[in-house]
């Protein structure tokens, strides 16, 4: 039988480590002495204290984009790495991207060269497990494929000293499953980092059924020492962030195969309509394609429901190589230099602006504010709808159909509906409205007179939730669940969202922003139109709507 790729290099990993085992462990030894003027006092046996245990040394195992980016963390915070791959290319290409990072921040002026070079000193590349064998802790970032784990686990046990605590990045592997298959099960836990590692500030330190006391503590003191913000969550699939973060990426990809929305649309959605860093499929081209699909298919194993099927498109793209940036094409393309496509935003045919509306709307703030709008902007306006006007505008609320009011007005095709996310302000992002019987000329006409207004116009067919709440309502119920389930609460899970993804309000915070009620009746109108299981209002959403009370108040008595 061939040997695979892994085996050989994991074998390669063994036998390096082997021979240079007594040799490293020697240097290892002054390299300590010299570092510090002190070797630290090792704790010997199965009851040591893990909770007071000082990190000064650590293992980074695997140096791709994500492991240099914790090494590079780690060093900045005056711990020594030991950074290591399979072999010197693997290495080097990871020391080079730190070093990229390094020089980018003293080109920045973040940095001092001298401070540059005091940190690149702390870094020491090992391509054999010995040299680990002092470290006080080592982080597994390599391929999510248990059989590399579990032999890095083997080569850590045989190598770190029984008290040195073993931790994997994994975003998709159980970390029990990882821990069970460790000599010493108790000191395995989860350190899970987020892309960009030296920006985002969340760590999710996982523990286990197995975890000993203290392992937990130890961990989360250090994320703090080196800048981060440490979320504690027990072993379950995708954890807080990946476990929301994912299904709701994965539903955008859905939302552009099937057509529901173009790429550019979705993507402003999220950024200037929900104020998200990044739009979703922009971000599942940074996570990488093959990454998020090994997430959702963990999620679909755990959990079973149809919200966790990954989107067939996602496997293609992830199949074919696409995988996104670090493949130079994903759902965008990045092949070409500083085409960065996503930047272009939406490609929506210039129109003139028409200059007689007629404006339908419920008689509301939201009528009044376009009308006023509209009337500063030099367009007349009717509410007449027997008036030959250039456009019917129909002010477009979320659970309220716009065909009806487009019927009703007798024009259909010359009808589009108009819904500006927030206050109507320039900057907004609106979403022009199309029914299935809309003409070209009305869409054409509506998405100028937004650009008209200072909005920034984007497609959204006649649905319920039209296409920022087709992607934020059940993003939030997801939220909503987890925190019914018991898994998590509300400001660990705003936390996690806030420093992992960037979000500038968390789920919870969005909640309490838009109105349980607006959510839920926005879920309402989704659940009764596609029949899906996602869009199913939690009943904990329907209880903090029915009371008036806001997610921040914490916790009823008695619960
Ligand atoms: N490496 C190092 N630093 C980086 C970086 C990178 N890849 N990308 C950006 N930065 C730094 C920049 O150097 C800059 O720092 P300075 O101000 O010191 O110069 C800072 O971050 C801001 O960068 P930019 O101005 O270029 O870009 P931005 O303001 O648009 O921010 C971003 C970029 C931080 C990535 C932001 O868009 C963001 O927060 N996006 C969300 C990312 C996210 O959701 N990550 C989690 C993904 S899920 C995950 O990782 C878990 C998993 O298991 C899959």
């Amino acid at each position: 039988m061939v040997e695979s790729l892994t085996a050989v290099r994991v074998r390669h990993w063994r036998l390096t480590s082997q021979t240079m085992y007594r040799e490293s462990l020697r240097k290892v030894a002054t390299l300590r002495g010299t570092d510090t003027g002190q070797a630290l006092p090792r704790r010997q046996g199965r009851d040591c204290n893990l909770a007071a245990m000082e990190i000064r040394e650590v293992a980074v195992i695997g140096l791709g984009t994500m492991g240099a980016g914790i090494a590079e963390v780690f060093a900045r915070a005056g711990i020594g790495v030991v950074a290591m791959d399979v072999d010197a290319t693997a290495l080097s290409r990871g020391i080079g991207t730190l070093d990229a990072s390094l020089s980018r921040a003293v080109t920045r002026g973040r940095l001092t060269a001298a401070e540059q070079a005091q940190i690149r000193g702390r870094v020491r590349s090992a391509t054999g497990f010995s040299e680990a064998a002092a470290v006080d802790l080592a982080v597994e970032v390599v391929p999510e494929r248990m059989e590399i784990k579990r032999e890095i686990f083997a080569e850590l046990d045989r190598v770190c000293s029984p008290d040195a605590i073993l931790a994997t990045n994994t975003s998709s592997i159980s970390v029990t499953a990882i821990a069970a298959a460790s000599k010493h099960p108790g000191r395995v836990v989860g350190m899970h980092f987020f892309n960009p590692a030296p920006v985002m500030r969340l760590v999710e330190v996982v523990s286990t059924v197995l975890t000993t006391d203290g392992v937990v503590a130890t961990v989360s003191d250090l994320a703090r020492q080196i800048g981060k913000t440490p979320v504690h969550v027990f072993d379950r699939a995708g954890f807080i962030a990946n476990a929301l973060l994912l299904p709701y990426l994965n539903h955008a990809l859905y939302l552009m195969a099937s057509g529901y929305g173009s790429r550019e649309d979705i993507d402003l959605a999220a950024t200037a309509g929900i104020g998200l860093p990044m739009g979703p499929l922009a971000l599942l081209d940074l996570i990488g394609l093959d990454t998020a699909l090994s997430i959702m298919e963990v999620l679909h194993g755990e959990f079973g429901l149809p919200r966790y099927n990954p989107t067939p498109l996602l496997r293609r793209l992830s199949d074919a190589g696409l995988t996104g940036r670090k493949a130079g094409r994903g759902i965008y393309d990045y092949a070409e230099a500083g085409s960065d496509d996503h930047h272009k935003g939406n490609e929506h045919a210039p129109a003139a602006a028409p200059k007689h509306v007629t404006l339908i709307g419920a008689g509301d703030d939201v009528e009044a504010e376009l009308a006023s709008a509209m009337a500063t902007a030099g367009i007349n306006v009717t509410r007449n709808a027997a008036h030959p006007t250039d456009l019917v505008l129909i002010a477009a609320e979320a659970g309220r159909p716009v065909l009806p009011a487009a019927l009703a007005a007798g024009r259909p095709e010359q009808s589009v509906g108009l819904k500006v996310i927030g206050k109507l302000a320039a900057g907004r992002l609106a979403e022009v409205v199309q029914t299935s019987l809309s003409s070209a000329e009305a869409i054409a006409a509506g998405t100028a007179l937004a650009t008209k207004l200072g909005l920034i116009p984007i497609h959204a067919p006649d649905r319920p939730g039209f296409l920022v709440g087709q992607l934020l309502y059940a993003h939030l119920a997801d939220a909503v669940r987890m925190c019914q389930d018991g898994y998590s609460n509300p400001i660990e899970i705003d936390t996690a969202m806030k420093l992992g993804c960037g979000y500038p309000q968390g789920p919870f915070e969005l909640i309490d922003a838009a109105g349980a009620e607006t959510v839920l009746t926005g879920l309402e109108a989704m659940h009764e139109a596609y029949g899906y299981p996602e869009f199913a209002p939690p009943p904990l959403l329907a209880e903090h709507a029915a009371a008036a009370i806001p997610f921040s108040a914490g916790p009823r008595p008695g619960r």
